[in-house]
């Protein structure tokens, strides 16, 4: 895993989309794998403005994210397919029929779930995925446990994600329970992944991280199997790191 320390969120956020915009200049119709939540939003930004000044083409892009809520239809501000609108794709030129979050409403949430996989199958995997981590060291909705998901499944939500969750909505019993999400499999077949963290509450997870150590305990640590990961940090997130 190749760790890079960048000064502040801004900077992370700056380097993280070059390596989107690069790959996409490489090959127009990558399949790209995003993430939500507070940290990929400078990231978005950046290739907003990349898209505004020309400078990337996102009309071959195809996207899958890496899951949503359970029981959040796709207009309630709180899912994560209204998030991927409302901060990135309403600004850039990807075609609708291109974009992919699971369904967290579908009414056969296994079969949701195994055509999800089947389909990042049959588009051959993912060629840049973008993730965040918990504090927990969760990727995706991967929570720490004896046994992980390898495909993409219905995950319960741990109480750590649920209360570090909880800031987006009205009172913590809003947060859905359960969530779609990439397994650890459907992560860790994809050709390339970059992992971005943000703040000293991710010091310790990122520490774990690249502890070389693995366990499922700290799912991100899984990571360390994989031949092409970038690690982008903040220096907050890098706090606890020998440097
Ligand atoms: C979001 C996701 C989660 C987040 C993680 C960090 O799609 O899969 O694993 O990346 O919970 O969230 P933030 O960035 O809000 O700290």
């Amino acid at each position: 895993m190749r760790v890079f320390i960048e000064n502040d969120y801004e900077k992370m956020s700056l380097r993280a989309a070059e390596i989107v915009k690069q790959q996409i200049q490489k090959k127009h119709n990558t399949i790209l794998g995003l993430a939500t939540g507070s940290t990929p939003i400078g990231m978005y930004n950046y290739l907003i403005s990349m898209y505004q000044r020309q400078e990337v083409d996102f009309s071959d892009v195809v996207t899958f994210n890496l899951d949503e809520y359970v029981g959040l239809s796709r207009d309630n501000k709180n899912s994560y397919n209204y998030f991927m609108y409302s901060k990135f794709f309403n600004y850039i030129n990807i075609k609708k029929e291109n974009i992919h979050i699971p369904n967290g409403v579908s009414k056969d949430l296994e079969k949701e779930c195994s055509d999800y996989e089947y389909n990042i199958e049959k588009f051959g995997y993912i060629d840049l995925q973008v993730l965040g981590i918990g504090e927990n060291g969760h990727i995706g909705f991967n929570e720490p446990a004896e046994l992980l998901e390898t495909r993409t499944h219905v995950a319960k939500l741990s109480e750590d994600t649920i209360k570090a969750n909880k800031r987006f909505f009205e009172s913590i019993d809003d947060v859905p329970l359960y969530a779609i999400s990439m397994g650890i499999g459907s992560i860790m077949k994809s050709k390339r992944i970059i992992l971005l963290a943000s703040g000293e509450n991710k010091a310790k997870a990122i520490k774990e991280t690249l502890s070389n150590k693995l366990t499922t305990k700290i799912p991100a640590t899984v990571l360390a199997l994989h031949p092409n990961v970038d690690i982008i940090i903040d220096k907050d997130a890098a706090k606890l790191l020998n440097t």
